[in-house]
């Protein structure tokens, strides 16, 4: 069997997007790569602007031409860890401030000239949802390598009050803007910038706890007194400290896009984290528009 022309793929992904019912959301992604049949081609839609995303350093002729029908701002990125450059210009519009998106009803602005990544994680859109779900007024919620603080705002919407702790003053101010954006006065949450693991102990010390800690950290990650955190070896480590200064009953939850460790693999860590501490653990598949490589797993674990 012939395979179907590009243009045929691209356009069955947008429309298989169309029949997702994600409500209130203007930000998904729209071809996944394998999962749509388009090795080594991401697309990501942010309210009518579009992020293209490919591990080659060019884009095909015909690609480039259905993008450029569109008549829609597109950007492009080039997947490369070492180099994260931000997304360069490729078609329509150029794109000269920041763009809002809604999620679920919350609103985000992500930027397309913040270096490589655009202030929203399109893939945690399920663990936002889930965070949000089990937050209610009185709890409390310390949302770690928080980057633009999108966990703390789903949080404090439904009625906690959140830490938002991350490295990055810039990444916490946009934060703050975030919390603005959907009528949350950043003054009535807190914000730390600082190492995670430094503050995971120093809360424990102080006995200070949460009823619910998001653990989301990049795969590698250099921290105080220039310790490395790898999360293929020290992820365990990471869950060990956050359950230090959880409450009982608590829950944390444990993601990472670590391409080294499976999905039972991962479960095993984070029970592993926990010590003789009961705890009950529920991995999460990734949300419905990213079909492709499951590269990010999820385990819920409450007490
Ligand atoms: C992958 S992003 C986290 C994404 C975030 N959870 C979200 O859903 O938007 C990584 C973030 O971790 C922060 N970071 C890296 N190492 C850190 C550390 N040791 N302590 C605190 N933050 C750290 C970076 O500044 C960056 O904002």
């Amino acid at each position: 069997m012939s395979t179907p022309p590009r243009h045929d793929l691209l356009e069955a992904a947008l429309a298989r997007r169309g029949e997702l019912d994600i409500g209130a959301t203007d930000a998904m992604r729209l071809v996944d790569g394998e999962g749509d049949d388009l090795p080594g081609i991401y697309l990501d839609d942010f309210a009518g602007h579009w992020l293209l995303s490919t591990p080659e350093p060019a884009v095909a002729a015909d690609l480039r031409d259905w993008l450029a029908s569109r008549a829609l701002p597109v950007y492009w990125k080039i997947l490369d860890p070492r180099g994260k450059r931000s997304p360069a210009h490729l078609a329509g519009p150029v794109v000269t401030g920041p763009v809002e998106v809604r999620e679920h009803g919350v609103r985000y602005r992500v930027r397309f000239d913040s270096g490589y990544s655009q202030g929203l994680f399109l893939d945690q859109r399920d663990n936002r949802r889930r965070v949000r779900e089990r937050c209610g007024p009185g709890d409390t919620v310390l949302n770690t390598f928080a980057y633009t603080g999108s966990f703390s705002v789903v949080a404090a919407l439904a009625g906690a009050t959140t830490t938002t702790l991350d490295l990055s003053q810039p990444a916490l101010d946009w934060g703050r803007d975030h919390f603005r954006l959907n009528q949350v006065d950043p003054d009535t949450q807190h914000f730390v910038k600082g190492d995670t693991f430094h503050w995971l102990q120093r809360f424990a010390r102080q006995g200070r706890t949460f009823s619910g800690i998001v653990l989301d950290p990049p795969t590698f990650s250099r921290h105080s007194g220039g310790k490395v955190f790898r999360a293929e070896s020290d992820y365990g480590r990471l869950v060990e400290l956050a359950t230090g200064c959880l409450a009982d009953p608590g829950w944390i939850l444990c993601t990472t896009n670590c391409r080294g460790i499976s999905r039972s693999a991962f479960q095993k860590v984070v029970r592993g984290g926990f010590r003789d501490r009961p705890v009950r653990l529920r991995s999460h598949p990734m949300p419905p528009d990213f079909p492709g490589d499951p590269y990010l797993k999820t385990v819920l674990a409450s007490t």
